[in-house]
């Protein structure tokens, strides 16, 4: 007799939707047969990475053969010193998905439950449904709010109950682009009850420029129930490897790390991600192409009268004013991937990673050909068509 393995599954596992990653280059290799793609669909680092992380993974492949040191000292080490935060307050993490994870999975059961906002970081409800959680999903900012789609604080807060163990954050916020300022953040922890884990989630945060984005690590000790989660895929190049870490109270780390698997961070990735927290120039590098590649970006969008949302990651949520999902289809035959958002309810948006000069380049000139044989998008409530606009504008 069949066996029906959905009605045997966990019940938050049911209904779940598994993470939808980036297209691969691989696959439209294939596909297509094409040579030359472009990859803007992951948030990844153009730069690739350091030499020195290079150096670093070769000089250790001989050890492949043993465990990897599965308390991670050096990194944690380094981590510690870098942050000045106590070594038993590191949680290391494969990817910081890991430590998003582990977070649920300490703090979560089927009784509890997670807040968080539309448009926010996949990973949040699938870590939360997974363990049987509940989602409290918050509706996020207003379009025509100066944040459009972003976390909308007094929304989170408004969802807290006595349910809640976890509100994740993320910031700025992955696909959106949107941001928290200091004064904002701090004023929503003093709010939050100390028995709620705020997670704060700064995957993106090497590439912030704002002079008022949060301090994060300044609150460790006012904020005892403050969970700040980093990555090595995005600023420091090393998607690849797959290192997280979340700084916290070493109670909390305590309690995360019970969960942890045993030797989550692989030795390549141990030593690599020590190399590039070393290797300053590489991050100033990664930093520089990213500011000199948005502005490119957003002009050359401009240009092709797109509006972005407002952005300090290494990425652009690009309103298309037509389904994101065919002009992401339209421009994989030109060898360009890039990412429909339409699974985070933004379903006319694009998400675009900040690449070199030539990927830039590549993927507006793609875009331009995509959208010259693109029927015009439908008129959107309140839009004139464009001759009236024209008019108006004398
Ligand atoms: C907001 C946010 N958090 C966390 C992650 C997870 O990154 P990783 O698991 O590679 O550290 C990502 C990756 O895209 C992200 O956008």
């Amino acid at each position: 007799m069949e066996c029906d393995f959905v009605a045997l599954a966990a019940p938050g596992v049911r209904t779940l939707q598994p993470y939808q990653p980036g297209k691969p280059e691989s696959e439209l290799r294939r596909e297509y047969g094409l040579s030359d793609i472009v990859k803007l669909a992951s948030n990844e680092n153009p730069l690739g990475p350091s030499p020195k992380v290079i150096a670093a993974v070769q000089a250790n492949l001989a050890e492949l053969a043993r465990y990897p040191d599965g308390n991670g000292f050096e990194l944690k080490a380094a981590l510690a010193a870098r942050h000045g935060v106590p070594v038993t307050g590191v949680t290391l993490g494969n990817g910081s998905n890991d430590v998003l994870e582990m977070v649920a999975r300490a703090f979560l059961t089927p009784e509890h439950a997670a807040v968080f906002s539309a448009h926010a970081f996949a990973v949040y409800p699938i870590v939360t449904r997974a363990v049987g959680a509940t989602a409290q999903v918050a509706p996020a900012n207003a379009a025509d709010h100066a944040m459009p789609y972003g976390h909308d604080l007094a929304a989170l807060y408004a969802l807290i109950d006595a349910r809640t163990r976890i509100v994740f954050i993320a910031n700025p916020n992955n696909p959106t682009g949107t941001w928290l300022t200091a004064a904002a953040l701090e004023s929503f922890l003093s709010a939050v009850p100390g028995n709620i884990i705020v997670v704060v989630d700064e995957a993106y945060c090497e590439y912030v420029e704002e002079a008022d984005y949060p301090d994060t690590m300044a609150w460790r000790e006012r904020f005892p129930n403050l969970v700040v989660t980093r990555t090595f895929s995005k600023a420091y190049g090393l998607a690849g490897l797959r290192v997280g870490y979340a700084l916290s109270h070493p109670e909390v780390a305590d309690l995360l790390n019970r969960v942890r698997q045993p030797f989550n961070v692989n030795s390549l990735a141990l030593v690599a991600a020590v190399a590039a927290l070393e290797d300053s120039d590489y991050l100033a590098q990664s930093q520089a192409l990213n500011r000199s590649g948005m502005r490119q970006l957003r002009a050359d969008l401009a240009g092709l009268g797109l509006r972005c949302l407002p952005s300090v990651g290494n990425f652009l949520c690009v309103d298309m004013g037509r389904p994101g999902r065919d002009v992401f289809a339209a421009l994989l035959p030109r060898g360009v991937i890039v990412r429909p958002v339409d699974n985070y309810g933004l379903p006319d948006f694009l998400r675009v990673t900040v690449g070199s000069a030539r990927e830039n380049q590549r993927l507006i000139a793609a875009l331009t050909e995509v959208l010259e044989n693109f029927p015009s998008p439908p008129l959107r409530k309140g839009e004139n068509p464009p001759h009236l606009a024209l008019r108006k504008g004398g």
